[in-house]
């Protein structure tokens, strides 16, 4: 594993006891409903099997599940301290729950119907890598679905810049308990690709009908694509 990868590592399993609570303060209680609404799509065309990446505490692999409930769902994440809050939580029957680096998935070629991710690809190495093994592990016709967040673009980014680089660290010091993994949160996103530059890069991949629906006045956005058949 990378140096930068083992660094995010770190920093998930020092997180992971606050993070729901901080993730709901963050999105002003959003997140579950995007959670859903990336299950609605990952399940919209049936299927027995996904895996959720970078699963954390398992809110996108409960989501999937309530969706399809005869289905098995893998949520895989590096983090094992994340991985433990997942096997601690309700609603784990049908979810198995594996250690596995995104950038090197331990399952076989086309073995999912879908596969989904929240807040994964700003966090990792070698955004072409994670992307090519996710496209591996699909089946054809298969759907990635990802909740990612995205740098503020438009006429109030400077406002949002700015309110993420004061409220977050701040509330990662009082309720996170770690300044320091907030502001590492906080630069990731606002470093991170466009979305027109994401796009490309899940098309280069080998996906096609690529969309993005912007939640949260554009800093969170929901995208779908597909492994051609
Ligand atoms: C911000 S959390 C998101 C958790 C969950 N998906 C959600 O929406 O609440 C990011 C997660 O990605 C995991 N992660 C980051 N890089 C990873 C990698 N290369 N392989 C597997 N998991 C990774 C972290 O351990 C962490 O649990």
């Amino acid at each position: 594993m990378r140096n930068e990868d083992s660094s995010v590592q770190a920093t998930f399993n020092n997180i992971a006891r606050r993070y729901d609570l901080m993730n709901k303060l963050m999105t002003l209680g959003s997140h579950r409903r995007w959670c859903r609404e990336v299950a609605i799509y990952a399940t919209g065309r049936g299927g027995q099997r996904f895996l959720d990446l970078a699963t954390g505490t398992g809110v996108i692999a409960r989501a999937v599940l309530a969706q399809s409930p005869d289905s098995t769902v893998v949520g895989a994440d590096f983090s094992e301290s994340m991985l433990n809050v997942a096997r601690a939580g309700e609603g784990n029957e049908g979810i198995e729950w594996q250690f596995a680096d995104a950038h090197e998935l331990p399952f076989e070629d086309a073995e999912f119907d879908g596969v989904t991710h929240g807040y994964l690809l700003r966090n990792v190495s070698d955004l072409d890598r994670v992307l090519n093994e996710q496209f591996r592990v699909l089946k054809p016709g298969g759907v990635v679905v990802a909740l990612e967040s995205s740098p503020p673009a438009g006429i109030l980014a400077p406002f949002i810049r700015t309110g993420m680089r004061v409220v977050i660290p701040t509330l990662g010091t009082v309720i996170g308990r770690d300044r320091e993994a907030y502001q590492y949160l906080v630069g990731s996103t606002l470093g991170f690709l466009t979305p027109e530059a994401l796009k490309l890069r899940f098309e280069q991949a080998g996906f096609t009908d690529v969309g993005v629906k912007p939640k949260f006045m554009g800093t969170n956005m929901i995208w779908t694509a597909r492994k051609p058949r």
